[in-house]
């Protein structure tokens, strides 16, 4: 004890007499203390030699990191049948030796998967190709990754709902997204959440809608869903409210909402305080990942403007990074508890927190038990093609994304 101060005084923080003397240094710590994940989009080649100024800025910043393209699947497995973690194992060694956490992206896109379009000829050989791939890098991955993009940008453009003519799709049928999710679920457990990605659903628009209706029926199905990622590829003129209301809808269906790939074109600060309001205002923003580090590294350009650091040095734009920490150091304690808790739920559990309206008739209680399949593990059920065993009946309401463990 300092015997020069009186008692009271050290109760008092450090630092009295500066204006920030409540406000974290960084952005990690201001997320840190939040209960949120700060993210960034990252490679191997940037963070694989620790005592870069681009290694340090990244590990002092962030808590949470994910490959931009070396999980992806022409990188993970390629050609079909030889796997290849060295992308994700390096950006894992960064991440753990700085107490980080990971994103996984991505098991099923239609980009970046030459190897799997060229050996995908037919529903038989997808599943056995995609199941194969889940099991293998899910596998490797499993305690490593908080959060998966199990799927990614399979939803249909604007208002027409349904799903993006990839491969996968035309060559299994429109079930391949519930089997992908199932099949992550197995290999993974409840070591990680399982996400669905896409860009341009970030507010309330057709597009998220239709998101939102495609996972209401998955949760209803009791296909393992956790959460939603929206890809935040956006430009200067954000509109708070919209991607607020956007993210609580998803909330009341009990799912995670991740802000994945955030850059902003020509952003202003204004821009990132709305997009960072738009999470803060909502428990279930579990997650605000930037796309990159610098403008420089951008797959945008590096005129755009858009991320929270210039240049190849890097240089830190102050006025953007003091302002989202200062928007995170000021955050409704409220919600900032709702969050903590939150992020506490198993993998797996999305059902139990469905708002009633996803199971419920106001007058009748539980929709029809017969009526909502289950892919169950009882004995019931003869495993079918996909690997899953028949539907069955709930035994509970409550089972919905637990009937599916590993097996
Ligand atoms: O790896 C090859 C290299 O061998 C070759 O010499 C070089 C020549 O151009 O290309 C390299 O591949 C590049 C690859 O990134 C890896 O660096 C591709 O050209 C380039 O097109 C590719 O771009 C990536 C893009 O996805 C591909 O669609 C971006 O870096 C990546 O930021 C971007 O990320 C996507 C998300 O995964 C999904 N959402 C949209 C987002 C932005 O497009």
């Amino acid at each position: 004890m300092n015997r020069h101060l009186h008692p009271a005084l050290l109760a008092l923080p450090l630092f009295v007499s500066s204006p920030w003397a409540q406000t974290p240094a960084t952005l990690r710590d201001a997320a840190d203390a939040i209960g949120l994940n700060f993210g960034l989009a990252t490679n191997s080649f940037q963070v694989g030699n620790a005592s870069s100024a681009y290694a340090v800025a990244a590990a002092a910043q962030f808590n949470l990191a994910v490959c931009e393209n070396e999980m992806k699947f022409e990188s993970t497995e390629n050609p079909i049948g030889k796997f290849n973690y060295s992308g994700g194992d390096a950006v894992y060694k960064f991440v753990s030796a700085n107490k980080m956490k990971m994103r996984g992206h991505n098991f099923v896109w239609g980009g970046q998967s030459s190897s799997a379009q060229a050996a995908v000829h037919d529903r038989a050989t997808g599943l056995r190709i995609l199941k194969t791939h889940i099991d293998s890098v899910g596998g490797h991955f499993k305690t490593k990754i908080l959060e998966w993009d199990v799927l990614n940008e399979i939803t249909n453009d604007g208002g027409s709902g349904g799903l993006k003519n990839i491969f996968w799709k035309t060559n299994i049928g429109d079930d391949y997204a519930d089997s992908a999710l199932v099949f992550s679920r197995r290999a993974i457990g409840t070591n990680g959440y399982l996400y669905s990605n896409d860009y341009s659903a970030d507010g309330v628009n057709a597009k998220s809608t239709s998101i939102l209706n495609m996972a209401t029926k998955w949760i209803q199905k009791g296909v393992p869903i956790d959460g939603i990622g929206f890809q935040c590829h956006l430009s200067t003129g954000i509109n708070k409210a919209d991607i607020s209301a956007n993210i609580k809808r998803f909330g009341d269906l009990g799912l995670r909402v991740s802000l994945t790939e955030i850059d902003i074109k020509q952003a202003k600060t204004a821009d990132w305080t709305a997009l960072m309001g738009a999470c803060l205002e909502n428990y279930n923003c579990v997650s605000f990942v930037t796309w990159g580090l610098t403008d420089a590294s951008s797959w945008i350009g590096s005129t755009c403007g858009c991320l929270l650091y210039n240049g190849s040095t890097p240089a830190p734009k102050t006025d953007f990074i003091n302002a989202l920490i200062d928007a995170m150091a000021h955050a409704d304690p409220t919600i900032t508890a709702k969050r903590k808790a939150f992020i506490q739920r198993t993998p797996g559990t999305t059902a139990l927190y469905a708002r009633n309206a996803v199971f419920r008739t106001p007058s009748s209680g539980w929709l029809g038990a017969a009526a909502v399949p289950l892919y169950s593990n009882g004995a019931k059920g003869a495993v079918d093609i996909l690997g899953r065993n028949q539907p069955v009946a709930p035994r509970s309401p409550w089972a919905a994304g637990l009937g599916i463990l590993p097996q």
